[in-house]
C-alpha cells in the first residue's frame, strides 16, 4: 500500500505547515482544505471534513482501516500529509455508500452483506476501498489478486474468507471484463455489466 514511513502517534507527519490552501476533488467535489498541511489525511477527512466513514486504528500505517484511494490508489490516509493532496482526487467510503443501484460500489455493498463479510466492521470501510480499487483495475480478479489487495487491510472477525468470497462476487464476469471496467479512479459510481446483459 502506498504512503509515507510510519511514523508515531502524533497531530501531524511530514508536510510543510504554511502555503497556500490544498484544494482537493474529495469524492467528486471540489473542496478547499484548511487544516494545516502536514495534519494527517484521515485527521482532516473525520476531524475537519465530518467524513468519519474512515476509520483509524493505528496511525501507524499498520491496520489498514483509514484505507481511502488517491488518484485511484488505495493508501493509508493516516500515512498521507493534506499537503501531498493538492490538486488530487481523494475517495472515501462516503462515495462508495452513496453509489446508486447497478453501480460497481453498490454491488460490493451488496456482497458484503450477501456473504456477511462485515462484523464488528472497524475493518469494513478499508477493506471496501482497497476492493474498490481492485476492481477498478482488474474488473475480474483472481482470488489471489483480492489476498493481495485487501492483505494490508486487518481484519479481527471474518476470517477474511467471506470478505474474498465477497469481492470476487462482485467482480465483473471476465467475458465481460474489459468493456466494463471504468478508468482509473471513475469505478464508484460507474456502470458494471453483468453476467445476464445481452446488450
Ligand atoms: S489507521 Fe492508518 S493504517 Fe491503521
Ligand atoms: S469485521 Fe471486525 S475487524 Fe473486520
Amino acid at each position: 500500500m502506498n504512503g509515507a514511513s510510519p511514523a508515531a502517534a502524533s497531530p501531524s507527519i511530514g508536510a510543510p505547515s504554511i502555503g497556500a490552501p490544498v484544494r482537493v476533488e474529495l469524492n467528486g467535489r471540489q473542496v478547499e482544505i484548511r487544516s494545516a498541511p502536514a495534519t494527517r489525511l484521515s485527521d482532516c477527512l473525520r476531524d475537519e471534513l465530518g467524513l468519519t466513514g474512515t476509520k483509524v486504528g493505528c496511525h501507524a500505517g499498520d491496520c489498514g482501516a483509514c484505507t481511502v484511494l488517491l488518484d485511484g490508489e488505495q493508501v493509508c490516509a493516516c500515512l498521507v500529509p493534506v499537503g501531498r493532496c493538492d490538486g488530487r482526487a481523494v475517495t472515501t467510503i462516503e462515495a462508495v455508500a452513496a453509489a446508486p443501484p447497478g453501480t460497481p460500489a453498490e454491488a460490493l455493498r451488496r456482497a458484503f452483506i450477501e456473504h456477511g463479510a462485515a462484523q464488528c466492521g472497524i475493518c469494513t470501510p478499508g477493506m471496501l476501498m482497497a476492493a474498490t480499487a481492485l476492481l477498478t483495475r482488474v474488473g475480474s480478479p483472481t482470488r489471489a489478486e483480492v489476498e493481495t489487495a485487501i492483505g494490508g487491510v486487518l481484519c479481527r472477525c471474518t476470517g477474511y474468507q467471506k470478505i474474498i468470497d465477497a469481492v470476487l462476487a462482485a467482480g465483473v464476469p471476465a467475458a465481460n471484463a474489459e468493456a466494463a471496467v471504468p478508468a482509473a479512479g471513475a469505478a464508484v459510481g460507474a456502470r458494471m455489466v453483468r453476467a445476464d446483459d445481452t446488450t
